[in-house]
Order: C-alpha cells, then structure tokens, then sequence
C-alpha cells in the first residue's frame, strides 16, 4: 500500500482529484496518508476533513527560517510514513537539501507543457495569462519529478490541451486543470504505487 504526503497551498482540487480517483478504483494499493497546507486558510484542508484525511497545516511564516519550517514539514511527513511526496498546488519553493532527502519519490504538476512557461515566478494563473500573450494553440499540464530546480525534474507525463480562441487565463486554467491535471496526476501516483515509472539517466518513463 503507497502511503502518500500531499503538499497543498490553495483550493485542493488536485487533491480533491486524487480522493476521488481512489475512490473510484481508478488508483489502487494507495492511501493519502497526511494532507499538509502551506496555509491554514487553504480549502485543500477542508477537503481532507470530509474525507477523513488526516491533514495539518505548516505554515513557513510560523517558523524563524526555512530550514526549521523545513525540519518541520519533514518530521509531519516521517511521522505520516509518507512514501510518494506529491506537490499539488503547492507554492512553497523546496530547498535543495529537503528536496535531495526525497529525491525519486517527490513529484509536482504543473499547468504548462514543461520546458514552455515554467521556472521562477510563473505558477498558477500567470502561466495561463503568459500563455494567451504568446498565442500559442497548444498548452496543457506536465507532472515532473522535483530536483533543486524549479519545475526542471525529470518529466513523468503530460498532457495537451487546444487554447481557444475565446479563452481567458481562467477559462484555460479550469481547461487545464479539468482535461489535463486532474487526469496525469492520478495516473502518475496509480503508476507509482505499481512500481511502473521508470527513473533512469535522469529521464523518467512510465510503463503501460
Ligand atoms: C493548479 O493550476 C495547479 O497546477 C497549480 O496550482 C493550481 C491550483 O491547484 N500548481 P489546486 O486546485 O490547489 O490543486
């Protein structure tokens, strides 16, 4: 049984996603061990609560310096026994030691097809905003192992969505997130939890 950590920091609906493909069946041999919010104001929180999911919230501006909020983001996902660390709107930037100490079982989506419209400071609304300025006519969502980088992992699997004409930055993220994220993020834990993704030569691959 893969017990997972997942990393939460606003609405939740990737986590919500995931709750819902377990229930379905569409993940087996997983349980979501510990939710943890970046806020306490996160909706992410209130998902776990009605799905009796053990959740907490650690929030950086609590502690006096990163590696002590570090130390404690840590120590709640240990004590969870969490096996895959799963970023799912998570906006707290890792440090490399935190992200080394996870390395091969940590895992983030992203609402863009990875090399476009990623790295520091394009995250949530503002890649699909960046998206629609460049005009491009395909975008879409990528999960990606987490290294010391910013969204520059190991790619696992992604997903394309057309933009259309009338679309506006939340018209393409609810796209995005609908027809992309909540259907690649599953898929990569049920592969994971069935030792079918394949880390070799820093590529990353998954078995049908
Ligand atoms: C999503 O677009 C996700 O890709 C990005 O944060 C947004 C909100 O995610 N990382 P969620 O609804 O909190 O899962």
């Amino acid at each position: 049984m893969l017990r997972l950590g997942v990393l939460v920091s606003g609405g939740g609906t990737n986590l919500q996603a995931i709750i819902d493909r377990i229930g379905s069946g569409d993940i087996t041999d997983t349980e979501i061990a510990v939710v943890i919010a970046s806020r306490e104001d996160a909706y992410a929180l209130k998902r776990a609560e009605e799905n009796g999911i053990r959740c907490l919230s650690v929030v950086p501006g609590r502690f006096t310096d990163k590696s002590s909020y570090e130390e404690a983001l840590a120590g709640a996902l240990d004590e969870a026994g969490a096996e895959l660390i799963v970023l799912a709107g998570f906006m707290i930037v890792l440090s490399g030691g935190f992200v080394k100490k996870y390395e091969g079982r940590i895992i983030n989506i992203h609402p863009s097809l990875i090399p476009s419209f990623c790295g520091n400071g394009c995250y949530g609304l503002k890649v699909h905003e960046k998206v629609l300025d460049r005009g491009v006519k395909i975008t879409g969502a990528t999960v990606h192992f987490v290294d010391s980088g910013t969204d520059t992992g190991p790619i696992i699997m992604q997903k394309a969505v057309k933009v259309l004409k009338e679309d506006t930055p939340e018209s393409l993220q609810r796209r995005v997130m609908e027809e992309a994220e909540w259907e690649i993020l599953p898929a990569v834990i049920n592969a994971f939890a069935h030792n079918r993704i394949i880390l070799e030569d820093n590529r990353a691959y998954m078995e049908e």
